[in-house]
């Protein structure tokens, strides 16, 4: 069961499984893991974080409360302490804890796509979306990300050709409430990004899947029909009640492009809305992700260098903020640390990406350092990413030379 507890009350053993605040003022690269040390527990009441909040199934529980009259106050259980960290150590137990959350994230999916064929099929039938149950999907969404915010989405990188449409809703709205719960935003307000990852392509529904799964060019009458779909989704969805408005906004504008260039409206930056930027980016990111008839899935480390380089169809700090809630950077990126030190992201060494940086600059002396290479990986690293760095800012002038140097040259004469 989980409890929230003031950070003051936090004991080594526990499970921690959420922070307080923005997540970016916590001291923690996660926000899911053991505590170890006595050392974490102190970094972690020195944060200045709210609240904590744990999980007693998965390490200690709560403090015992005082009773009255108090006696002598008992001395802490070490050897429980030291178990429940040995028995996190050898893994079993976070094995079996995979499995069942794979299990139940596949258990997800089956109603899922059982919740979003109706959805779509009431609205073929001309009805109104029955909310209540779209709104269920979403509120497990949720739960399963609070669980293990990567095993939805590995699941949901295969979809088969038919469920595609409804696969690939499922995956936006995890992404969407993945991003949501970063960003510190409230209960509510994420469930409102998941209901809005969820329906914005329910315009497709009149779209043919031979248009759909189409890996030639489209004809022009075929590029039209794509076209209408996010209005034909929001013109559906005004008409079912309940709908919450980021919803309808997501589903009108997530093809909108930064630069004016995207449909149905071509709308200028400023009139597309940040939740909507982000459902641009969620879209995109999970349709290249996944294998389509016409291509093969591309790596999440793939997807996001490409789309960090292509000028003006996302925004910047959003995609930033996407990154950051995935863990996945472009490699030759410019990044501020947590330890006031500016880093180059450096190429990843596996498939499935932990980031890893090299950090050469001192922001405070605004000078260069002896660079050191940093792996941003689960063991609660003393360092993370925090904010995009622009070059100009800095005085790099020739940054791709810099950058070039910094990756393969001689690091030693950076400094020089
Ligand atoms: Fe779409
Ligand atoms: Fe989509």
């Amino acid at each position: 069961m989980q409890h929230r507890i003031p950070a003051d009350q936090v004991r080594a053993g526990m499970y921690v499984c959420g922070f307080g605040g923005p997540w970016m003022d916590h001291p923690f690269w996660r926000t899911r893991f053991v505590l170890k040390s006595d050392r974490d527990v102190e970094r972690i009441r020195s944060s200045g974080v709210p609240y904590v909040v744990i999980d007693d199934e998965r390490g200690l529980g709560l403090p015992a409360a005082p009773v009255a009259p108090a006696p002598p106050a008992p001395q802490p259980d070490r050897t429980a302490i030291r178990r429940a960290i040995s028995d996190w150590e050898a893994g079993d137990l976070e094995r079996a804890r995979a499995k069942s959350d794979r299990q139940r994230a596949g258990a997800l999916v089956k109603r899922s796509l059982k919740v979003l064929r109706g959805a779509f099929a009431d609205v073929r039938l001309g009805r109104a979306v029955r909310i209540a149950e779209v709104g269920a999907i979403v509120d497990d969404v949720v739960a399963s990300v609070e669980r293990s915010p990567r095993t939805l989405l590995d699941i949901l990188r295969l979809k088969s050709k038919n469920e595609y449409t409804y696969l690939h809703s499922v995956a936006v709205c995890t992404l969407m409430v993945n991003a949501a719960r970063y960003m510190g935003k409230s209960e509510a307000e994420t469930r409102d990004y998941g209901m809005a990852g969820l329906l914005h392509d329910l315009g497709k529904m009149g779209i043919p899947d031979a248009i759909l799964n189409k890996s030639g060019r489209l004809t022009d009458a075929e590029f039209a029909a794509v076209r209408d779909h996010p209005e034909h989704g929001y013109q559906v969805l005004s008409g079912s009640p309940n709908v919450p408005p980021m919803a309808l906004d997501v589903c009108r504008h997530h093809h909108e492009r930064i630069d004016g260039t995207g449909y149905p409206f071509g709308l200028p930056a400023d009139a597309i809305s940040l939740v909507a930027r982000l459902g641009a980016v969620c879209d995109v990111y999970d349709a290249l992700t996944s294998d389509r008839v016409y291509k093969d899935a591309w790596t999440p480390l793939e997807t996001v260098s490409a789309m960090w380089s292509w000028e003006g169809h996302f925004d910047r700090d959003v995609l930033f903020t996407f990154m950051r809630s995935i863990g996945v950077f472009p490699p030759g990126l410019l990044v501020q640390l947590r330890s006031n030190r500016l880093a180059i992201v450096l190429e990843s060494k596996r498939r499935q990406p932990v980031p890893r940086v090299l950090a050469f600059y001192a922001t405070r002396d605004r000078e260069f350092i002896t660079p050191e290479e940093l792996t941003l990986d689960d063991t609660m690293a003393l360092d993370g990413i925090v904010a995009l760095a622009d070059p100009g800012d800095w005085g790099f002038d020739d940054w791709d030379g810099l950058a070039e140097r910094l990756v393969n040259g001689d690091r030693s004469r950076i400094a020089a």
